[in-house]
């Protein structure tokens, strides 16, 4: 972490809790005391959002798990971002789990996160390789793929408005967090990948996040590194301790660098 940056927790509920489950848990997570120095962030389920904008009472930030690329039209079951604009903060584009399980390409995720953005949306990009891509030592070219096919077409200011997310495949709700030093090595990376995109980038003002299997235990050794300006949760983030536990790692981070 830079102190030139706020760390950011983003809690990615993925599809879990009923809306009166996730109302119970939102209710939990406006109790707690939250720290200075840190912007945490809930992405529910779409049916959830809505009603969590008011019980979360204005003290975290709202985002969606994904959005489609057209504002309107014969789309069923997909989600505008135009509905999502002026109320909700969040957008997230580009998960693995819509990359791998739901074959969504680059290209897609590139038109998804241009749409939101001109919806003033802020958006999170998710990015990461598979175990067979990293067993083939091609973690950076992936990375570095993602990031330049998600950003064609972007402008500076929009930029500003995104945060990447390096989220390994293998390590997403298996258990086997990467190392510090391996998720330090890849979001240096991906910084220096955003400086590149336009000359007047500055690279070092952009959040990278790093997520998966992210708990209370390994958040600060993760959130101390350098260029790792919080976290996207998925499992953790359903348990309001543990949750916790990751937003005051988070908190310190910016407080000691
Ligand atoms: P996990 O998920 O924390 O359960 O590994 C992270 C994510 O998919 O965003």
């Amino acid at each position: 972490m830079n102190a030139a940056r706020i760390p950011l927790v983003a809690g990615n509920w993925k599809m879990n809790t009923t809306v009166p489950e996730g109302l119970a848990l939102a209710s939990e997570l406006r109790a707690l005391a939250l720290p200075d120095g840190v912007e945490v962030a809930v992405l529910p389920p779409f049916t959830h959002l809505w009603p969590l904008y008011d019980a979360l009472g204005g003290r975290f930030a709202l985002g969606a798990q994904d959005a489609f690329w057209e504002d309107a039209g014969a789309y069923t079951g997909e989600i505008s971002p135009a509905s999502l604009s002026g109320w909700c903060d969040y957008v997230l584009v580009g998960h693995s789990e819509r990359r791998h399980l739901l074959g969504e390409t680059d290209e897609q995720v590139s038109h998804k996160l241009r749409r939101a953005l001109t919806h003033d949306l802020r958006v999170i990009v998710a990015v990461g390789e598979t175990l067979d891509e990293r067993e083939r030592g091609s973690t950076i070219d992936v990375v570095r793929r993602q990031i330049s096919a998600a950003f064609e077409g972007v402008c500076l200011a929009e930029l500003e408005r995104c945060v990447v997310a390096y989220e390994p495949v293998w390590a997403i709700g298996t258990g086997h967090t990467a190392t510090p030093e391996h998720a330090q090595e890849v979001c240096h990376v991906i910084r220096t990948l955003l400086d590149e995109l336009d000359p007047a980038a500055d690279g070092e003002r952009q959040r990278i996040l790093y997520g998966g299997s992210v708990t209370g235990e390994n958040a600060a050794a993760l959130f101390g590194e350098h260029d790792i300006d919080g976290g996207l949760v998925g499992g953790a983030s359903l348990n309001p301790a543990e949750f916790f536990a990751i937003i005051v790692a988070a908190a310190r981070s910016g407080a000691i660098t």
